[in-house]
């Protein structure tokens, strides 16, 4: 048998896709499978030779198998440190693990759509603690997150909010995390919001909140971790705030980008079953519009994962590939924030030929 070189051999294992490299074609077996993926990513050392059981992309059984050089960064891209529906970089997972047994409080920041707010919620389900989420937009005041203030039979009556319930639920934890407080898209808080978070996210773990009835404690026991999630981009209509310095000092920061483009490829088809070839063509324009709306600054950003989803769902039903792309990636960039972005966009979209039949709108 030849040895084979430039050869991609992609292998399924229970459904999942593994991407290495043949260097030669010596026949034996080892397979792996998708339980131990994570642990095996993490063994592996690069440039590492092993045998697997090879079947191809088309589906053509390949010569037994086939001895392969393991691309460490591939596995690592298949092998996400939470499981296979959400990527994530494993050296930033290695560090939130890290900080959230320190009970160091974290900020992810990110373009739309790179999974700030899941990943706050993954990360509650993998560590196994309750999580008690609250989000900047509804706080109007800095009251707003801890309770409010109603009539009720001619006098005020306080009434603590879920999160103040959450937090007198929770029992100090000495070491380790107890629970995750999640405060969703901060920036949209008005600027008075952050008062308390200053206090409550120091050293004191505690404010004093005056109501007509009297003070109250609110606290945050040890072990309650809070993660801010903030998106840079966009939303001026909204009164963004920039992240005070003194409470941007308190926080772990993590920014956070879009999945390789092979992981969102394969997560493409796993969610609506769509044809890699499909999957493939929309990650091809979703990342040359990425690269363009970086190379452009443009101010809207690049199309987030929900849109490139949103055009392999069009697909899924039937939708033609470059209609989906158009409806749910390029037009987009039609209203609001984003359509200052359109007219370059779409002069570069068919200057590349892009998306030959597909114009943008208008
Ligand atoms: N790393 C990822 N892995 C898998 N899916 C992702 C990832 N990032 C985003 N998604 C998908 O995109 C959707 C949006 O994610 P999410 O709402 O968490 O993003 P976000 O960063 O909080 O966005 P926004 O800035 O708009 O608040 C999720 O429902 C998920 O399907
Ligand atoms: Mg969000």
């Amino acid at each position: 048998m030849s040895a084979i070189t430039n050869l991609e051999i992609i292998f399924r294992l229970e459904g999942e896709t593994l991407v290495a490299k043949p260097v030669d074609s010596k026949l034996r077996v080892r397979s792996i499978t998708v339980r131990n993926l994570n642990a095996f990513a993490h063994e592996v050392h690069e440039g590492a030779r092993f045998t697997v059981l090879v079947k191809d992309t088309s589906g053509n059984p390949r010569n037994p198998s086939l001895v392969v050089e393991l691309d460490r960064k591939l596995l690592e891209i298949q092998a996400s440190p939470l499981g296979d529906d959400f990527w994530m970089d494993s050296m930033d997972f290695a560090l939130i693990d890290a900080h959230l047994q320190d009970g160091q409080h974290l900020w992810f920041e990110g373009p739309r759509g790179t999974g700030k707010s899941t990943l706050a919620e993954k990360l509650a389900g993998h560590f196994g603690v309750p999580i008690c989420t609250v989000n900047g937009s509804s706080m109007w005041n800095s009251r707003a997150a801890f309770g409010s203030e109603a009539g009720s039979n001619g006098s005020t009556v306080f009434r603590p909010s879920d999160l103040t319930l959450f937090l007198r639920e929770i029992e100090d934890k000495e070491d380790g995390l107890a629970a995750i407080v999640l405060i969703d898209e901060f920036g949209r808080m008005v600027e008075s919001g952050e008062g308390p978070w200053h206090t409550l996210l120091s050293q004191a773990r505690k404010f004093d909140f005056m109501t007509t009835q009297g003070t109250i404690e609110i606290r945050l026991p040890k072990g309650v971790v809070v993660i801010l999630t903030d998106n840079p981009v966009g939303g001026g209509h909204m009164n963004v705030q920039p992240m005070d310095i003194a409470l941007q000092d308190r926080l772990a920061r993590f920014r956070l980008t879009y999945p390789p483009q092979a992981w969102e490829t394969a997560w493409l088809c796993r969610e609506t079953r769509i044809r890699e070839k499909e999957a493939v063509t929309i990650m091809g324009a979703v990342n040359q519009i990425r690269s363009f709306a970086v190379d452009n600054g443009f101010e809207s950003g690049g199309p987030s994962p929900r849109r490139s989803l949103m055009a392999a769902r069009l697909v899924a039903r039937g939708i033609p590939i470059t209609a989906a792309i158009r409806h749910a990636v390029v037009n987009f960039y039609e209203g609001g924030d984003a359509s200052s972005d359109r007219g370059r966009l779409t002069t570069y979209l068919d200057s590349k030929n892009l998306l030959r039949d597909a114009k943008v709108r208008g």
